[in-house]
C-alpha cells in the first residue's frame, strides 16, 4: 500500500515505537489517528510532529474497552472521512514474575490490552478497510510470542495469541484488498518497562544492565514496519535477536528454550 494520503490508526502513539510510527507516517504524507491511554504522552507526540501535526488527530482511549474503541473509530471516520490502515502497536509487558506468583488482575490486564485490544480495533474497522481500494492491518506481536521467556510467560501467551490471530486474518483476507502483517520485534530501546508499570529499582529498558545486548532503536523498528506495509509483507522479524531466535527455535526448540532461560538468569532475578 502506498502510504501518502492514506489515513492510518496507530495505537500506543504516545511513546516508543508508536510515536516513531506516527511521526514517520506523517512525514510520508499520511494522515494519522493516534490512540493512547496516556493523554500527556499523546500531546508530546503532537508537539514533536510540529508543522505536520495538521495531519494528526489524537484520541485518549483504553484499547481494552471495546465500546470506547467503537466510539473512537466513529470519531475518526467523521474527522478523516476514511480509514485505510490500522497499526495495533500498543502493548504492555508483565512484571518479571513466575506464573505461580501472578495474580488474576495482572493476567487479565495483559491479555485485555495485548490480545483483546487489537481484536477490538480490528472488528471496529474491518468493514471500513474492506471498502477501500487498498488497506492494511499490521499487528505488533513480539519475539516472545514465538518462543518462551521465563518471567514473561503470560505476556508471551498474549503475543502468541495475537500472532495466530494475525496469521488467521491473513488467511481469511488473502484474496481481498486488505494486506495483513505480523511483526516480531526483538528488544527495542523504549521505556516499555516503566510504561507498563513494572519497573523495578535499577532497571531501565532504554539503558539495559551492563553486558546485556543492546536492542534496535524505535525509529528503526518503525521504519521497518512501514516498509512492510508498503511492500505488503506478511511476516517481519525486527533485530538480529529476533531473526536468530526464529531460526534457532524452529531448528532446536528445546535447546533454544534452555538457551533463553540461561540468558534471562544472567540479567533478571525472578520473583
Ligand atoms: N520494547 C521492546 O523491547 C518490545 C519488544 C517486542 C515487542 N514489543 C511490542 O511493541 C509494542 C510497542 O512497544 P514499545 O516498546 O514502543 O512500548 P512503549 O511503552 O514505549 O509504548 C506503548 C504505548 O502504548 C500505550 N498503551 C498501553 N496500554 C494501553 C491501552 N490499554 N490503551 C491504549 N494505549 C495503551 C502506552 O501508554 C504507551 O504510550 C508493544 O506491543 C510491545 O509489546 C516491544
Amino acid at each position: 500500500m502506498n502510504i501518502a494520503s492514506k489515513t492510518l490508526i496507530v495505537t500506543g502513539a504516545g511513546n516508543g515505537i508508536g510515536r516513531e510510527l506516527t511521526l514517520q507516517l506523517l512525514a510520508l504524507g499520511a494522515r494519522v489517528a493516534g490512540l493512547d491511554i496516556n493523554e500527556e504522552a499523546l500531546a508530546e507526540t503532537r508537539r514533536l510532529a510540529g508543522e505536520q501535526a495538521d495531519g494528526l488527530s489524537t484520541h485518549t482511549v483504553n484499547i481494552a474497552d471495546k465500546d470506547a474503541v467503537i466510539a473512537v473509530v466513529d470519531e475518526i471516520r467523521q474527522q478523516h472521512g476514511q480509514i485505510d490502515g490500522i497499526i495495533n502497536n500498543a502493548g504492555i509487558i508483565q512484571p518479571f514474575i513466575r506464573v505461580k506468583n501472578l495474580d488474576q488482575a495482572t493476567i487479565e490486564r495483559v491479555m485485555n490490552i495485548n490480545f483483546y485490544g487489537p481484536l477490538n480495533l480490528i472488528q471496529a474497522t474491518l468493514p471500513d478497510l474492506l471498502e477501500r481500494p487498498q488497506a492494511h492491518i499490521l499487528n505488533v506481536s513480539s519475539m516472545g510470542g514465538f518462543f518462551p521467556v521465563p518471567g514473561q510467560v503470560v505476556y508471551g501467551a498474549s503475543k502468541a495469541a495475537l500472532k495466530l490471530l494475525t496469521e488467521g486474518l491473513y488467511a481469511e483476507l488473502v484474496d481481498t484488498n486488505v494486506g495483513v502483517t505480523v511483526v516480531f520485534p526483538g528488544a527495542i530501546m523504549t521505556n516499555i518497562t516503566e510504561n507498563s508499570g513494572v519497573k523495578r529499582d535499577g532497571e531501565d529498558a532504554a539503558n539495559p544492565p551492563k553486558g546485556a545486548p543492546k536492542g534496535t532503536m524505535p525509529a528503526d523498528a518503525a521504519r521497518q514496519m512501514i516498509e512492510a506495509i508498503e511492500s505488503n509483507r506478511p511476516r517481519v522479524f525486527i533485530g538480529k535477536d529476533s531473526r536468530f531466535m526464529d531460526r534457532f527455535y524452529r531448528l532446536a526448540p528445546v535447546r533454544a528454550t534452555r538457551f533463553m532461560q540461561k540468558q534471562m538468569q544472567k540479567f533478571i532475578k525472578l520473583d
